[in-house]
């Protein structure tokens, strides 16, 4: 696959977004005759803060400011607040926003403004939230976007190597220090929530996310959940701060360690798949990152994953969606764990439930999930659930639990207090003090496999050859969710450090032939850089659209080439998982996977000339063949290519390994 284009989102376009305005008339919602959003009365005029409703007094506690203003609400708002739309659906007319009552806007992947900038981001969220403060009773909006490795979707913002990378460097520090970043832009341009961290645990890297996990091993997830706190901060009171966003872990559970061929959608072949356990299993494989991230972290919200569980202690059971699961939403995460946030549904994820549309969002909703993204039909979403609410098939209290978990956490936000943008950050998106942040990310995420004859590190005064389809390309190294949802190669679409460019900072001597067909003669080394091309989600999974674990023929005749000629050569991937490099591995004299690294290609460049020594360990277990997935750290018969854990370290010249 090259120059992946934008591929319709799963879903998409199942209902037509333009029905949206119709469903707002039929439900009745209207507009307040006032346009405009008083701020809570803070001055000293006692008559006026005698009207001042208690949920907008900053002093009283959450709780009873959420006690309050759901005392209010009409069974309509009430819902409203439980449904999240896409962007695109309400652009046309942003007064759908208030016709709906809409708890929250997200942009999916690729849905950015024109001009993608910061400052359009702004505006655009601003423009939103205007309306939202329209409403009767002026309650704020909630907006999200996938910011998994960086705020992806904006041009010009930091871009960071992807979870699996994060993963490899094993420090929960350093991805704690990424995701303040990341806060920092994403809330400086408008969003103030992420559908991130993933913490997923990926047990089988045919698996077109395998890239959004830290690593195949429960632990280090769990580690890595530091994420949370990089976005949300430590105390409830940072996240109104302008530097933090409520963050999200996903996709709970089980989404990595699905049967390879079991796809739920018939689409892909893992990716929404069945997870086929035991409860002790999935407690300790798949449950154990979601612990840490509520317990120590108390993370603000949830997704469950597309994917079912399937028990293999329970018989008979079959499987059973996530978002369909009572016991897994309410009577394990929020009554088990102690989960006191949100649940956030998957994109267009209850429409994949069994039954018709109505039984599909009762389902839900009876099952523990608290708001709903349903992208291009929120209006149907709504009067769905008022009818259901009505027919009193789903009970009043379980509405107004979802609602009060999704105020409490626009409270926390400081969204009532201050609803639109604070800017205060926004010179900083991009800027070189975060980017020296994610090179060094990058730095740290590399993973030396091999280094015979001290091939690495280099000298700068060698005369080097640069060859492969990913030395000099900035989209194939940032991968998918990178300003669209499936990612796509080039280098024009945001500004970056390709591999080349990082190797020609740190040496004078370098020629680049994509294609290794410049004369190879004259080289003290030669490095070839191969990879994979961008994907997202199960159009990665191996055996859907031409996926595979194997080598190009194009990488593989660049190595034979590059190899055989130079005498010292050294081989980079750039790819979201492992690859079968088995029959390749002899005629190279260092091989390094670089992961897909992001905007900072001198990260690379650093590890290679020893500016910075290679650390990174395995995330993941790098098989011999395909055929040897899912292999995983644990497994009786364990016989891969280099285990969990491996990586090689140098000091200087010396070389060691290390495994852990
Ligand atoms: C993905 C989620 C993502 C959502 C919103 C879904 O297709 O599974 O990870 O947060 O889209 O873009």
């Amino acid at each position: 696959m090259t120059h992946q284009p934008l591929l319709p989102r799963p879903g998409s376009g199942r209902r037509a977004a333009g029905v949206l305005l119709a469903a707002a008339t039929l439900l009745g919602a209207a507009l307040p005759a006032s346009a405009a959003r008083a701020e809570p009365a803070t001055g000293p005029d006692a008559a006026a803060a005698a009207r001042t409703p208690r949920y907008l007094d900053p002093r009283l506690p959450t709780a009873e400011r959420v006690r309050d203003l759901l005392g209010r609400m009409t069974l309509e708002e009430k819902i409203g607040q439980m449904t999240q739309a896409e962007r695109g659906s309400v652009d046309a007319d942003p007064t759908r926003i208030a016709a709906l009552n809409l708890g929250s806007l997200l942009s999916g992947g690729g849905s950015t403004p024109t001009p993608n900038t910061p400052a359009a981001w702004a505006d655009m969220v601003d423009g939103y939230q205007r309306q939202a403060l329209t409403t009767r009773l002026h309650i704020p909006l909630l907006y999200g976007v996938d910011s998994v490795h960086g705020h992806g979707n904006l041009a010009g913002a930091t871009v960071f190597p992807h979870n699996i990378g994060m993963g490899a460097t094993r420090d929960p520090g350093l991805v704690a220090e990424e995701e303040h970043i990341t806060a920092t832009e994403t809330r400086a341009t408008g969003p103030q929530w992420v559908f991130a961290p993933c913490v997923c645990v990926t047990r089988d890297e045919r698996w077109g996310r395998a890239y959004e996990s830290f690593g195949e091993n429960p632990a280090l997830v769990s580690r890595m959940t530091t994420a949370v706190d990089g976005f949300q901060g430590t105390r409830r009171s940072d996240l109104a701060r302008p530097d933090r966003v409520l963050a999200t872990v996903k996709h709970f559970a089980g989404d990595g360690d699905t049967t390879y061929g079991t796809s739920t959608t018939g689409d892909y072949r893992i990716d929404r798949g069945v997870t086929v356990t035991s409860h002790r299993r999935f407690d300790a494989v798949d449950l154990a990152p979601y612990v840490t991230a509520v317990q120590a972290h108390h993370v603000g919200s949830i997704m469950p994953s597309y994917s079912s569980v399937q028990w293999t202690d329970v018989p008979g059971s079959g499987p059973v969606r996530m978002s369909a699961s009572k016991e897994l939403l309410t009577d394990v995460l929020k009554r088990k764990i102690g989960f006191d946030g949100f649940l956030i549904s998957d994109w267009d994820a209850i429409t994949e439930l069994p039954g018709d549309f109505a039984t599909q969002v009762r389902t839900s909703v009876n099952a523990g999930m608290d708001m709903f993204m349903q992208p291009y039909d929120a209006p149907q979403f709504e009067q769905a659930l008022s009818a259901e609410v009505q027919a009193g098939r789903v009970p009043m209290s379980r509405i107004d639990d979802a609602v009060s978990r999704i105020l409490r956490a626009k409270f926390d936000l400081g969204l009532f207090e201050h609803p639109y943008t604070d800017r205060t950050n926004i010179d900083s998106v991009g800027s070189s003090a975060h980017r020296a942040v994610a090179r060094r990310a990058v730095a740290e995420s590399q993973v030396l496999l091999k280094n015979d004859h001290h091939a690495l590190p280099l000298a700068p005064s060698q005369r080097i050859y640069v060859a492969g389809v990913n030395a000099d390309d900035l989209g194939n190294q940032a991968g998918g969710w990178t300003l669209t949802w499936q990612g796509q190669s080039g280098n024009t679409a945001f500004p970056g450090t390709t591999i080349l460019q990082g190797i020609r900072n740190a040496a004078p001597n370098v020629t680049y032939s994509a294609d290794a067909a410049a004369p190879t003669t004259g080289y003290d080394v030669g490095i070839v850089v191969i990879g994979e091309t961008p994907y997202a989600e199960g159009l990665g999974d191996v055996g859907v659209g031409g996926h595979t674990l194997e080598l190009s023929t194009t990488d593989r005749a660049n190595i034979d080439r590059v190899c055989s000629a130079i005498s010292t050569c050294i081989v980079l991937d750039v790819a979201g998982r492992p690859q079968i490099v088995t029959g390749q591995l002899p005629a190279a004299d260092a091989f390094v996977m670089s992961w897909l690294p992001g905007s900072e290609g001198d990260g690379v460049a650093d590890v290679l000339f020893g500016k910075r020594p290679f650390t990174g360990r395995l995330p993941v277990t790098w098989p011999r063949s395909e055929a040897q997935e899912p292999i995983n750290i644990g497994d009786p018969q364990y016989d891969p290519l280099f285990p969990y854990g491996f990586g090689l370290t140098t000091r200087g010249r010396t070389t060691s390994a290390q495994l852990g």
